[in-house]
């Protein structure tokens, strides 16, 4: 059994009104101090309710985080969020490197080794993500996409408090689909030797997360894989009673 207690974050993309804050409320509510000392919880909301969910008069231990960043602190940027206003509003994390991201707006490494180097200027965790497509697992080079993904993401100076790593393979995410468990322990069994031959001790205790149609009824599958210290959900983490769902599973 892995000492790293587990993390599960949940990503709310681009969903979420003011209405949806009793949602968040229940998660809140259900997130009891026993399902606490067994893993920890974290909503990364879009922009417009962090402050809202971090001030939450309910939220009590649900940790709140940001789905993306821009990489300088301040400056002439327009429709640009920064790592420090995040803070300002009280989020504790910033996932950078998403998939979405990197396919939609073109996000190439350097630019999420840049975001990663900010969130930490602003003092918070990175969630930094890597995965292949549906071509490159076929094309049977997953691990060396993977490699290359952390190579140049992954800043020097990660640390196991300011750094979780995020393997999500791109054709699982939102598909319903999820790799065989062997799949998984290989892909968490090779992240974890590149963050140790890197970050020596520090890379032993960092948190190595599985994202991609993670839900209830397989929550507590996956979890047990070696080397997967928690989840990011997407889908399933817009409802509570999924989100709490995946909660249980891990303890
Ligand atoms: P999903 O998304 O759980 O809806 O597959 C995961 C993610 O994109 O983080």
């Amino acid at each position: 059994m892995s000492s790293i207690k587990p993390l599960i974050a949940g990503n709310w993309k681009m969903n979420g009104l003011r209405a949806d804050m009793d949602e968040f409320a229940a998660m809140a509510q259900g997130f009891s101090s026993e399902l606490a000392s067994k893993a920890d919880a974290m909503i990364c909301p879009p922009f417009t309710l962090i402050a809202a969910l971090a001030n939450h008069p309910d939220r009590g231990a649900l940790a709140v985080g940001a789905q993306d960043c821009h990489p300088a602190a301040s400056g002439a940027h327009t429709g640009d969020i920064s790592a420090a206003m995040i803070a300002d509003c009280g989020a504790t994390a910033i996932i950078v490197g998403h998939s979405e991201r990197r396919h939609d707006h073109d996000e190439g490494d350097a630019l999420v080794a840049e975001k990663a180097q900010a969130v930490w200027e602003a003092g918070l965790t990175a969630i930094i993500c890597v995965g292949e497509t549906e071509a490159e697992r076929r094309g049977g080079t997953t691990l060396s996409v993977i490699e290359q993904q952390l190579a140049g993401s992954v800043p020097l100076g990660a640390t196991s408090r300011n750094t979780i790593i995020a393997y999500e393979p791109v054709w699982a995410i939102g598909t319903g689909l999820t790799p065989g468990t062997d799949d998984v322990a290989e892909v968490h069994g090779f992240v974890r030797s590149f963050l140790e031959g890197r970050f020596s001790e520090e890379g032993t205790a960092m948190r190595l997360l599985y994202g991609g149609s993670v839900k209830p009824g397989n929550a507590s599958e996956l979890m047990l894989v070696p080397d997967v210290n928690g989840a990011l959900v997407g889908g399933a983490s817009l409802k509570a009673t999924d989100f709490l769902g995946i909660l249980r599973a891990v303890s």
